[in-house]
């Protein structure tokens, strides 16, 4: 972030200063007092286990210049008034919402809304200064494709992108004040769980580049329909300025109607020969797509080393991003072409030296990306292999759920998927159930022959991680 004075943070976000001259120098925030460290300003927020406001004089004894509390700390402090507490759903702390029901009295709340000013006054100054922010939303592919960006905007200058899946309203503005005089691009995740989250999160940090990737079923639950996911997901093309840049799919209709929701230029992106930057010659090698990048500025070719069609996609809004911001076609091409997966868990792929390939896809799971992962498990196998889904339940798909949890598995069955083990309870309808990990752990010991290939996927709370890992430490890894 940019260096400002202690009392001009508590200009910023409404606070008053607590034991505190006013004159201490503030050069970052961090919400865990284990990494706090000299200039950090301690954001004092309500968790699962504990309430950081305990933590404010442990952080300072930390190094930390101060704590950004709504209740009175032992400690040099910016005291902010309180709000009204909010309770939304998951307690997921950094992808998508993070407050819990851990929130009685507001004080998260009020501590949130201050970063939230703090991270917005961050921004609007350095983006006065040149700096570009790019938003990435859509129901699956946000962070892959966020690092992608990273990757290929890298070599056009600094860049900060938040590190996993921070994108709610504590990753969000957490990512957003990493960005300080020397940055170039900020690349941002932008999740929802329901209508509003997107435009709070574009006034957090307001993108000049909008990248909508897909409208699928992601906590179709609490949204209540497509059409409200849709609505929502389209909230971030609707904040980008005249002089903005909206990257649209234009293979998923629901994102391509978009376009008359926003005041900025549209660039359509996908395997539509109508796409303004688009994929030709699609062909998979060994489940890696390789493909022409065609876009106004010109043409290259990409040979991903990402596993899954779904890629491209992901890899043509990023390809479009860096266009925009000055990257030449080669460079994008090069750039995408050497970019293996950043983030844990999705799509990993391992070969064990007997021969045994495991596909940890195990970070989370909807409809879409199960299908995507399904469709990548086929392609690994090209009719050669056999192949084993091993498949946890899809949460939060409220109504729709049984319905779903069928096509899931009626796509394993269409593509030839040879092995179809269902772990835990699950409306899957179809394939061996097994209770546990450690049940799907020992069939699997039992079953798994050289040659064949295992997708482990499921939403995040079953854990499958732990499957995967078991799978990969059978047997040591192909270096
Ligand atoms: N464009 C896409 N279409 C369908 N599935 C995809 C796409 N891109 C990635 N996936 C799959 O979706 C899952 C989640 O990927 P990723 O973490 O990139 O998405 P995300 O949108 O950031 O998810 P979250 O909402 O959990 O943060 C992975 O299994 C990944 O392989
Ligand atoms: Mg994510």
């Amino acid at each position: 972030m940019i260096e400002m004075s202690l009392a001009e943070v508590a200009e910023v976000t409404g606070g008053r200063l607590h034991r505190a001259t006013g004159t201490e120098r503030v050069a970052g925030v961090e919400f865990d007092s284990r990494t706090v460290g000299p200039g950090g300003l301690f954001l004092a927020l309500p968790g699962e286990r504990a309430d950081g406001h305990a933590f404010a004089a442990a952080a300072v004894a930390a190094g930390a210049v101060a704590v950004l509390a709504a209740r009175e700390v032992d400690a040099p402090a910016v005291l902010v008034p309180p709000a009204e507490p909010r309770g939304l759903a998951a307690p997921n702390p950094l992808g998508n919402s993070y407050l819990a029901a851990t929130d009685p009295d507001g004080s998260g709340a009020a501590v949130l809304a201050a970063l939230a000013r703090l991270a917005a006054h961050n921004v609007a100054v350095l983006s006065r200064a040149g700096l570009t922010v790019v938003g990435v939303t859509g129901s699956s592919g946000k962070t892959s494709t966020k690092d992608l960006l990273a990757a290929i905007l890298a070599p056009l200058g600094p860049t900060v992108a938040p590190p996993g899946s921070f994108n709610n309203e504590l990753g969000l503005p957490w990512t957003a004040l990493r960005a300080d005089t020397g940055t170039r691009h900020l690349v941002l995740e932008l999740s929802a769980r329901g209508r509003g989250h997107i435009a709070a999160l574009c006034h957090v940090a307001q993108p000049r580049i909008g990248v909508v990737l897909n409208v699928g079923r992601a906590h179709l639950g609490e949204f209540g329909s497509p059409e409200a996911i849709a609505a929502a997901k389209g909230e971030l093309v609707e904040a980008l300025p005249a002089d903005g840049v909206a990257v649209l799919n234009a293979d998923d209709p629901a994102v391509a109607a978009m376009a008359t929701r926003t005041r900025a230029a549209v660039v359509t992106v996908g395997r539509s020969p109508d796409a303004t930057v688009r994929a030709e010659d699609l062909t998979l090698a060994a489940g890696r797509p390789r493909f022409r990048l065609v876009a106004p500025q010109g043409s290259a070719e990409v040979a991903l080393r990402l596993v899954g069609a779904h890629h491209v996609g992901n890899a043509l809004s990023a390809a479009a991003v860096a266009l925009e911001c000055g990257a030449t076609p080669d460079g994008v091409a090069a750039a995408l072409s050497a970019a293996g997966p950043a983030s844990r868990w999705r799509m990993e792929v391992v070969d064990r030296a007997d021969g045994v390939t495991v596909v940890n896809d195990a970070y989370n799971a909807n409809p879409e990306s199960m299908r995507a992962a399904l469709q990548a498990l086929a392609a690994l196998g090209s009719g050669t292999r056999r192949t084993w889904a091993v498949l946890g339940r899809i949460a939060e798909l409220g109504d729709a759920s049984a319905t779903a949890h069928a096509e899931v598995a009626a796509t394993a069955a269409e593509l030839g998927v040879d092995h179809l083990v269902t772990v835990g309870p699950t409306e899957y309808g179809r394939g061996r159930a097994v209770a546990d990990v450690a049940a799907a752990l020992d069939l699997l010991r039992a079953e798994l022959e050289p040659g064949d290939v295992v997708l482990v996927k499921a939403s995040r709370a079953v854990g499958l991680d732990r499957l995967a890992d078991a799978l990969v430490q059978e047997r040591e890894p192909v270096a």
